[in-house]
């Protein structure tokens, strides 16, 4: 996700920022940009540029030849969310009258409304980002007549919906940083002699200072060279002590976790909420999805979709098949990526062909693409990552906004790409009136209440390692499900393959016994997500046949199913949720307990052999 660094102090504050975008580059980012005064200048200063650091580091090089010298500096790595990467939208972003500069880690849901109550009092926008809104209505707030730049940011604030990190800084108050949070981390590292380093995550810091204060939900922060204040959103004084960080500069990237992927797959909560932001009102049951407007007319009358994907995303979308066809009757197909070109295919201009991808760049998924345009399909993008050649190709999109991944086997995305997938089932039962009221209404309560289950979910964590002790010597293993959760099945056995590199299969339960069976014995352990649903007679029928062959069981259960210890006595147990749902609360255990193998196996987690992130050739 996005990086932000701030400073104020005594030192070059334009070193201190840059070393500490640096520091942040393992996020993942398209853009970066810094803002500053030099000494004894009264404009603010604005360099952005596209691409890696070095691009920015090479100009402000020469800058600081000629004598920059910043005292108060903000600095920000854009990972794009709202329009492209572009030297427009990256940040900092400036105010019309070019005073005040902020930066800016979050998402300001209201922004839209925010922008055309703007523009209607004769503020100019530039970029196509949500951010700008912030700093317009800052400006807003200081010409009608806000004391000082404290009280502008504070009163700007009581007008934004969503979440922010934000840190600004003013040429009208030079000597002060004003930084605010909700929802978005944001720490402040306090140095010595009123030396101040701001950042949204503490590897950006601890090579400067030990002591930090961590900034809550609703808090603001002014700082200059005569110290600081930190007061609410109410403008009451807050009283905070300085922690000390303990964590080396790798282990603060990582947040404390051991590696990145477990780090994402704790992000869990985080990611749905994120992919649901702004898109899912409950209790009206409404969803809206902005980035299909272009092809909404469209969706009336398409007879059928295609969903081409890899890997990790082909699972998703076989997930999303049953999810669309559930909700919204239309014939669904899912083909590889790799195939869809290859395949005599029927695909023309009455289907819809949605590509899934976390990267946007593999290259299968983007041929797929390509070519159900040639064939006259409309295109619609699940990606994560925005202004991929993926996004840029389709004709619509919706982006996950899971944050950069950056362990190789995806965890976090899949949890993205279902929940994308189960907002877009509903908007289109919705467009095809297929979905009564009650039931969209009865669906959605669930899909908001998954964070929470979620957090459940991730509660296990030391009982799923502990059965992954167990189970680490293991050879091989069979995955089974059924229905929504048989490609969970296939996504478990592909985590634990990739990244402990033991064999798996994944199977629908129901083909068990039509040739896999004869591979159970003793040694041959089976991984059966056996929750109570629709089809939960159906997974008992073939664990029954598991264990008249000795094979050992891991049962992936509802919680509260105590019949199931009959079963086995290895048991990890997840809440209850709408069936089609399931499959984002089940596939989290799986990913645990693939970690977990790995970790007690020696493996490289994060880096799995021959593997690499992004797969841009075909
Ligand atoms: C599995 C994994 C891969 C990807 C696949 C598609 O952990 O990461 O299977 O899912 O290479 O990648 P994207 O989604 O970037 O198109």
């Amino acid at each position: 996700m996005c990086g932000i660094v701030g400073y104020i102090g005594n030192k070059n504050g334009i070193d201190v920022v840059t070393r500490g975008l640096e520091r942040l580059e393992y996020r993942g980012y398209d853009s970066a940009g810094v803002a500053f005064f030099g000494v004894g200048q009264k404009r603010l200063q604005v360099i952005k540029t596209v691409g890696r650091l070095d691009a920015l580091k090479h100009i402000l090089a020469k800058q600081k030849k000629s004598g920059a010298f910043g005292t108060a500096v903000i600095g920000h790595t854009r990972w794009a969310t709202h329009g492209v990467p572009s030297k427009m939208n990256a940040h900092p972003h400036i105010g019309c009258k070019k005073e005040i500069a902020l930066v800016h880690n979050g998402i300001i849901e209201n922004s839209d409304a925010l922008r055309e109550a703007l523009s209607r009092e004769g503020h100019v926008f530039r970029s196509s980002t949500d951010t700008e809104a912030l700093v317009h209505l800052i400006e807003r707030m200081i010409s009608f007549g806000a004391l000082s730049l404290e009280d502008a940011v504070r009163q700007a604030l009581r007008h934004v919906r969503g979440t922010f990190g934000i840190v600004v800084i003013s040429s009208r108050w030079p000597n002060r940083v004003v930084a605010a949070r909700r929802g978005s981390p944001l720490l402040v590292g306090v140095g010595k002699k009123n030396e101040y380093i701001i950042a949204s995550d503490a590897s950006a810091i601890s090579e400067h200072t030990k002591r930090v204060i961590y900034l809550d939900d609703n808090e603001l922060i002014s700082l200059s060279s005569e110290g600081h204040r930190i007061f609410d959103i109410a403008n009451n004084t807050l009283f905070k002590n300085a922690s000390l960080i303990t964590w080396s500069q790798e282990e603060s990237q990582k947040e404390g976790f051991p590696h990145f992927m477990l780090k994402e797959i704790f992000a869990a909560p985080d990611v749905i909420e994120n992919a649901l932001r702004g898109r899912v009102l409950a209790k009206e049951g409404v969803v809206k999805l902005g980035g299909l407007e272009s092809v909404q007319k469209k969706l009336e009358w398409i007879k059928r979709i295609v969903i081409a994907a890899c890997g990790t995303s082909y699972y998703a979308g076989l997930i999303g098949k049953y999810l669309i066809e559930e909700m919204a009757k239309i014939p669904v197909d899912v083909v590889y990526g790799s195939e869809f070109r290859y395949a005599p295919s029927t695909v023309d201009r009455s289907a819809l062909v949605i590509v899934i991808s976390q990267s946007g760049e593999t290259a299968d998924t983007l041929e797929a693409a390509r070519e159900a345009k040639r064939r006259g399909a409309k295109t619609v993008g699940i990606v994560n990552v925005v202004g991929s050649s993926i996004a840029r190709e389709v004709h619509a999109g919706i982006y996950n906004h899971a944050g950069p991944e950056i362990a190789v086997a995806s965890t976090k995305a899949f949890i993205s790409q279902l929940v994308t997938l189960a907002m877009l089932a509903v908007f289109l039962g919705t467009e095809r009136k297929t979905l009564s009221d009650e039931k969209r209404k009865e669906f959605l309560k669930e899909l908001v209440a998954l964070p929470r289950k979620c957090r459940f979910v991730l509660k296990q964590d030391q009982v799923i390692k502990k059965i992954a002790k167990k189970f680490s010597a293991a050879q091989n293993f069979l995955f089974l499900g059924r229905k929504f959760n048989w490609p969970t099945a296939l996504e478990g056995a592909l985590k634990l393959k990739e990244i402990s590199y033991i064999h798996a299969e994944g199977y629908p339960a129901g083909e068990m016994k039509h040739g896999p069976i004869a591979l159970i014995d003793q040694h041959f352990p089976t991984v059966a997500i056996a929750l109570q649903d629709s089809v939960y007679e159906k997974i008992i029928s073939a664990i029954q046949e598991v264990r008249a062959r000795k094979g050992p069981i891991i049962g992936l259960v509802t919680a509260g199913d105590s019949a199931f210890q009959k079963y086995t006595k290895h048991i990890i147990a997840i809440p209850q949720t709408h069936e089609a749902l399931s499959p984002v609360l089940a596939v989290i255990p799986l990913q645990l307990f693939a970690y977990h193998i790995a970790c007690f196996r020696g493996a490289d987690v994060d880096k799995p052999r021959n593997l690499a992130k992004s797969v841009t050739v075909e």
